[in-house]
This record gives C-alpha cells, structure tokens and sequence, in this order.
C-alpha cells in the first residue's frame, strides 16, 4: 500500500513515520510512505501558498492551484483515480472500520490543510472523503495524517509481525481492551489477579470478557450500548443456533455493524466484507428491512454517484420469493450451514507418514504466502470477474488466511476462511485425490478456528454431496433450514 501525503511540512510527516512498526514496514518494502511539499507546486515566485479569504474574515487560505497540481503529479504517477482524503475537523470522525476499508486500498492520498483552511474550489474537485480524527482543532492536518497512517498502515498484511494478524485478534465485539499484567506477580503490594496465574483458558477468558465490559461501560457508555445491543441480538440468534451461526460470528470477531433489530427480525451488516445478514419471522417484517438495507446503501452509492450490488445473505425460505419480486434481487446460492460446535480440536488426520517415505515427501500443511496466489486463483473460482476473484484470493492470502498443503515442493490442495468468517475454498487437485487430503486441510481450518477463539462453520451448496459427507464424517451439524446468498441492485 502506497500513502501520498499533500502537505507544507513533509519533514515534520517523514521523521514520523519513518520510525517503529510503520517505519520498519516501509524499510522492508511492505508499503510506503511518501511526502510532497505543496510549496514545490506554487507557480508564485515569492514561493507563497496561501492568501486572504474573500470577503474578509479571520486569517489565511491555502490557494487551489499549488495544491491542486501536487495532487495532479500524485495521480497522473499512479496513472488511476486514488481516494483522496483531506483531513479536516469537518470530516466523519475516524474509526476502525473505517481504518479497514482504506487497507483495502493499493494507494491513497491524504491532504493536510493548514492556517484557516483550503479553498473550496479544489477540494470539491479532488477529495473523495473527509475525515476527523477527533472533535478537536489542530493546527494543521499532518499529526491526523500521521494517525491515520499508523492506524490503516497497521492493517495492511505483513506489518505486524506477531504471528497473529489483525484479523484475528480476538477482541470482544465493541469492547475495550481487558487490563493485562506482566512480571513480576507483585509489585509495591499489588498482585497479579490470581486466575490470570491458574492456567485455566476457559476461566481466563471469561474473567477478561467480564473486565473488558466493566471498563468499557464506564469509560465509553456509548460503545457499551452497541456492544449491549449486539450481545442481545447474539442471544435471540442463539435459539436457532446452526441457522444463524454466520450472524453470532460476525458479532464474536467484532465486525457486525446492527442495521435493525426488533425481536426475532435481525439484520447485520459485515463491516469487513459489507454483506448484510437478514433473519426475519415473516415477510412483512423482511422486506421491511430490505427497505432499510437499501435505503442505506443508496445514501452511501450517492455519495460516490456509483450503482453497485450488494449481497444479502438470508435465513429463511419464503424470503427468498419476496425478495425476487420486490426488490429484483437475485439468488446466487442456497446452502446449508455446518458447525462445529464442540470445543474440542479435531485429530490430526492424513498427514501420517507412510513407511519408506522421505521427510521432504511427507504431506505438511503451510500458511500460503503472496507467491501461491497464482497457482489458488487457477483452481478456485468464486466470482465471474477473474480479476475480482484474484483481488479477493491476493486479500485473503495477504492476510494469512489460506492454508495449502504440500506434497514436497507441490502445492496438492488449500483452504482458508472466507472474509466474513466461514470456511472454505477447499480444493484438492485432481493428481492429489483419493489421499485424504480434503479431510486434512479441512480438520487444519476447523482447529486454526478454534485456536483463534471462533465457532468453526462452513456453508455448503446444497448439492455439493461431496462436501456434505465431508463435513458430516467430521461430526459438524447442520442447520435445517437453508441460507440464501442473493444480490441486489441500487
Ligand atoms: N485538522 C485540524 N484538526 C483536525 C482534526 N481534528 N482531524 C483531522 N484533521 C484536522
């Protein structure tokens, strides 16, 4: 990911962020960050950027030309239209799904405004998004763009080198972090909490939700309601666990957004992948949250003056009629939901090693890294666009979320989980077939879930046989009711 700040002071941005995880990442090639001065643009021999603001008032405003051409130069060297960010007091105020929808980006120019602001002119021609970073005034917008980089740059795959990506981090919904301890146990009298020495995980964790909750409630009430309202509609979802478990999940990783709830009649929106998830009682009440659903998208389509198609993904059978009928939404697939829904990891299987067979030969299931991208994107196909399905496969394995199984050097099979959290895109090549390599990459995916605190779910097409008897010799159960991939226009 490349950043391209606009700004007066580039030293002030480059000594930054030249430092620590971002600074690193930079070094190693993984973004960069790059500052150009607006001065170099002024076509003014004296070198001035700024001048008095028509019809009078209180101090300066940088001039639309210098920065419009330091703009010009940014775009016209990527050769493609970029987000463009101006940070502002006036902008939407900074959050983490947002963060994430800007790591999505190959490039992004962030423009730093500075005395009393900009000229209207240039910003309605350039900015496609205003952002805050706080309902406070500073004096220009470089420490926001310096915030902003280290937030989003965090995101991108391969800068944070924990082993853990941020993806799965597994924080609780919209809570703030639990308190955390290291050593020694005691220090001027005050101890560690005993069940943080006790080993126990199942008691850790539960002691870490209930002090992340605590906190959050009296330090940010505001995110404790979102949490509270999310926590409510998981318990609702619970009643119908294996018909819903895509919707407790998207709650348990933290990235439901709650677009309506009124009882039964549940409708989510997956910040990272931006599908929404619809359950409903009857069809009065569905379509009126498909009404919501849309009007929402459509704000957000005008906002950029562009039509899209959104998935809407949809929990019962005599939805999916009304919905064709009343909204000319499309279906896409029907499948069913298989769920793990024991604590416990799945035993290691085909991977033993065959008599005779030399240790390089042995079957080893490996993370996939950025060089498999082309071999995956040749034997899976999950949209019709070839370059949205490799977009799609670069993000998932960017993010080190598709395992491959190796025969030696040969990658024999992989599977990985899906943006909003199920699992799947399990192949095997067909020269691999008939050695369990199915059942080991899927057993692989199960225990990775579970390792990282998730439910393991899988959604099958309901005549993809093979995957059906797949999951089932695993032990997974599945929902009765089937769910209902569809698209829709606005
Ligand atoms: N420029 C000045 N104040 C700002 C803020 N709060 N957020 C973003 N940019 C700014």
């Amino acid at each position: 990911m490349n950043f391209h700040i606009l700004t007066l002071f580039p030293e002030m941005v480059m000594r930054a962020l030249s430092e620590s995880v971002i600074g690193r990442a930079a070094e190693n090639g993984i973004l960069s960050v790059a500052a150009a001065d607006i001065r170099d643009y002024t076509l003014d021999k004296h070198g001035k950027t700024d001048d008095y603001p028509y019809g009078g008032g209180a101090g300066m405003l940088m001039q639309a030309q210098p920065v419009y051409d330091a703009w010009r130069a940014v775009t016209d060297a990527v050769g493609r239209p970029v987000r463009t960010v101006y940070l502002t007091p006036q902008g939407e105020v900074f959050h983490q799904a947002m963060a994430e929808s800007f790591a999505k980006e190959e490039d992004v120019i962030l423009l730093c405004g500075h005395y009393e602001g900009i000229d209207e002119r240039v910003l309605t021609e350039i900015v496609t998004d205003y952002v805050s970073i706080g309902d406070f005034v500073l004096t220009g917008g470089e420490l926001a763009a310096m915030v902003f980089v280290d937030a989003v740059g965090r995101l991108v795959p391969g800068v944070l080198n924990n082993g853990m990506s941020a993806e799965n981090e597994s924080f609780h919904g919209h809570l703030l972090e639990y308190p955390q301890y290291t050593r020694p146990a005691e220090w001027r009298g005050h101890k560690v909490p005993g069940i943080l020495l006790s080993g126990d995980r199942r008691k850790i964790d539960a002691w870490r939700v209930k002090e992340a909750e605590e906190r959050t409630k009296e330090r940010r009430p505001d995110l404790y309601r979102r949490y509270r309202a999310l926590e409510d509609c998981r318990e609702i979802l619970l009643r119908r666990k294996l018909q819903h478990t895509d919707m407790t999940e998207l709650i348990a990783r933290g990235q439901a957004e709650l677009i309506c709830a009124q009882g039964e009649n549940i409708c989510l929106k997956d910040t990272m992948s931006g599908t929404c998830f619809h359950t409903a009682t009857d069809i009065e009440n569905g379509c009126a949250m498909i009404e919501t659903v849309l009007a929402r998208e459509k704000e957000r389509a005008g906002k950029d003056g562009a039509s899209r198609e959104f998935l809407l993904v949809l929990h019962q059978d005599f939805m999916v009629e009304a919905a064709r009928e009343r909204f000319g939404a499309e279906l896409l697939m029907a499948c069913y939901q298989a769920v793990h829904t024991r604590r416990e990891k799945l035993p290691v299987s085909g991977l033993y090693d065959a008599a005779g067979r030399r240790e390089e030969d042995r079957p080893a299931i490996r993370t996939l890294l950025p060089c498999h991208l082309d071999v995956v994107a040749r034997y899976y196909r999950i949209m019709d666009d070839p370059d949205e399905n490799l977009a799609y496969l670069k993000e998932r394995i960017g993010k080190g979320q598709m395992s491959g199984l190796f025969q030696g050097e040969n990658l024999a099979g992989f599977v990985g989980t899906h943006i909003e959290g199920s699992l799947g895109m399990l192949t095997v090549r067909k020269e691999y077939r008939g050695r369990k390599f199915g059942k080991a990459l899927e057993v692989h995916a199960v225990n990775q879930a579970l390792e990282n605190g998730f439910t393991p779910y899988c959604q099958i097409e309901e005549n993809n046989m093979v995957s059906i008897r797949l999951q089932q010799s695993l032990g997974l159960c599945f929902s009765k009711q089937k769910i209902y991939w569809m698209t829709a226009k606005v």
